[in-house]
């Protein structure tokens, strides 16, 4: 009896520790137009997410810029098109894009920036994050997972 209640609180109080959540990423761009991610969990317990970007180049910002962008994978195409006409003075994001869940600016060769986003932008949908700069995106894409 005693050493089962014991048990049951070892197991109790070990928890929350064991799956205490991320509420971070470190992503990083470089002058081969990769990112060194392919996916990212956001989890929901989280009250925002951040995605820390370091760009690791040396390429300018309006040669090899780098930014990141999230949005479901149905409006990838069309916030990516219409992100490329925006242009560098708006991030290559439309303004007021209400499709655009969260973005960061545009950052060159050795900078760095990052975008905060509360998970509960994510509904059931699947969503991307990818790299808005002309051209960028067809490499530059990775997966947006809401993990619990
Ligand atoms: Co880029």
């Amino acid at each position: 009896m005693l050493r089962s209640a014991v048990v049951a609180l070892t197991l109790c109080c070990a928890a929350p520790a064991a799956v205490a959540a991320t509420c971070s990423v470190d992503l990083e761009g470089n002058d081969a137009m990769r990112f060194d991610k392919s996916s990212i969990e956001v989890s929901r317990s989280c009250r925002t997410f951040t995605i820390n970007l370091k760009h690791t180049g040396q390429l300018a910002q309006a040669v090899m810029g780098h930014n990141v962008v999230i949005t479901t994978e149905s409006d990838f195409p069309a916030v990516d098109a219409q992100g490329r006409q925006a242009g560098l003075e708006n991030a290559y994001v439309k303004p007021g894009d209400a499709r655009v869940v969260a973005h960061s600016p545009v950052i060159g060769g050795g900078e760095t920036t990052s975008v905060r986003f509360s998970p509960s932008r994510l509904g059931n949908d699947s969503y991307v994050f990818f790299c808005s700069f002309p051209g960028h995106s067809a490499l530059m894409k990775g997966t947006v997972t809401l993990v619990p």
